[in-house]
């Protein structure tokens, strides 16, 4: 009978533990649209200066700050509040660390989850990725967001490349161009060729603009899916986290292009997040997934099998993988083709 219960309250509070997520979610999303914890460093220690110093309502953002204490990420002495280590760290714009544009673009991702309801009845998104890229303010935060987190996995995969024969290298959807400035770090010879659309490019020139080897960037601006990458002109083409938004047409299209762009003897790199066979695991991918059918419609996570096939199909031999940033929570996967 104990156990019958115990297993009950278990069960009741796995539950509640995913059901309630979104509350602690949101408490730190909106402390960070607030910039509060930026604030606190700068000496704001109190809600009441807090809330004259931003114009916000001094209960709520009371209760905000008690939430982010209890979360962690405040130590709250009598009505003041100090940031603790992790936020100190990560969550302090100034810090060299900061991860909070990356974590504002989740919030800004909450509408489109808003609406899962709805997509799971009609299988599509309300808008597409497209259209929220050409929001100017989405993409500079989108693109900010995907340097904080390509740092680690950029330095690892760079690492793992042997890049000292490399020329040219394409990087096709580059973003923030976080995987190629990595690549150029470790062969500062290499020209290394940047493709986006041309929105995406204007945010991409201003972060690389003071880059050491900043020279060693072109960039060219293009649609993946309807412009050519060229002919034989590259040694090495990466395809980074792009194909988990696209479907199995566009990526073999993108494939049979990198593959055109490349010369005799070169290699394509795919780095993604990948699903095991049943697609149930890692837990990662299987939200991946969702996010990408309320956020993309198209886009989906595939599993090693997939790509490898794609490859091989459009002319690809001697493919292998790499698990890329194995230490992180999320680890990725580069899977590597030959011309
Ligand atoms: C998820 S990001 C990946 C960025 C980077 N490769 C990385 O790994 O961090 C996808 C990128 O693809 C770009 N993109 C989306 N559709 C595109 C298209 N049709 N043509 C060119 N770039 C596109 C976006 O602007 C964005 O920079």
């Amino acid at each position: 009978m104990t156990t019958m219960r115990t297993n009950l309250a278990d069960d009741h509070n796995k539950l509640l533990e995913v059901v309630l997520a979104y509350r602690s979610s949101k408490c730190l999303m909106v402390a960070l649209h607030y910039d509060l914890f930026t604030w606190i460093a700068r000496g704001c220690a109190t809600a009441e200066t807090l809330a004259r110093r931003l114009q916000l309502d001094r209960r709520a953002v009371g209760l905000l700050l008690d939430a982010n204490a209890a979360l962690g990420f405040l130590v709250k002495r009598g009505n003041r509040y100090a940031n603790a280590r992790l936020a100190k760290r990560l969550l302090v714009s100034s810090s060299p660390e900061y991860r909070g544009s990356n974590l504002k673009y989740q919030e800004a991702t909450w509408d489109a989850w808003s609406a899962l309801k709805g997509v799971v009845k009609s299988g599509r998104p309300r808008i597409s990725l497209l259209e929220w890229i050409h929001k100017d303010a989405f993409t500079a935060d989108y693109i900010k967001a995907m340097g904080d987190v390509a740092r680690l996995p950029a330095r690892d995969l760079a690492g793992r490349l042997g890049l000292g024969r490399v020329g040219r290298t394409l990087d096709v959807g580059c973003g923030p161009g976080v995987y190629s400035a990595a690549m150029v770090e470790r062969n500062p010879r290499l020209e290394a060729v940047l493709l986006d659309l041309p929105r995406t490019l204007k945010v991409t020139r201003g972060l690389l603009k003071r880059h050491r080897h900043a020279d060693r960037f072109r960039y060219r601006p293009a649609n993946f899916l309807t412009d050519s990458f060229g002919e034989g002109e590259f040694d090495l083409a990466l395809i980074s986290n792009v194909t988990h938004c696209e479907d199995r047409k566009n990526n073999l299209k993108l494939v049979e292009k990198a593959h055109r762009a490349l010369r005799p003897g070169g290699r394509l790199v795919i780095h993604d997040y990948v699903s095991d066979p049943g697609l149930t695991s890692p837990r990662f991918s299987a939200m991946l997934a969702v996010h990408l059918l309320v956020f993309t419609g198209r886009g989906n996570v595939y599993t090693l099998k997939e790509y490898a096939g794609w490859l091989r199909e459009k002319g690809f031999r001697d493919i292998s993988h790499e698990r890329i940033a194995v230490d992180s929570l999320y680890p990725s996967t580069a899977i590597i083709g030959h011309k």
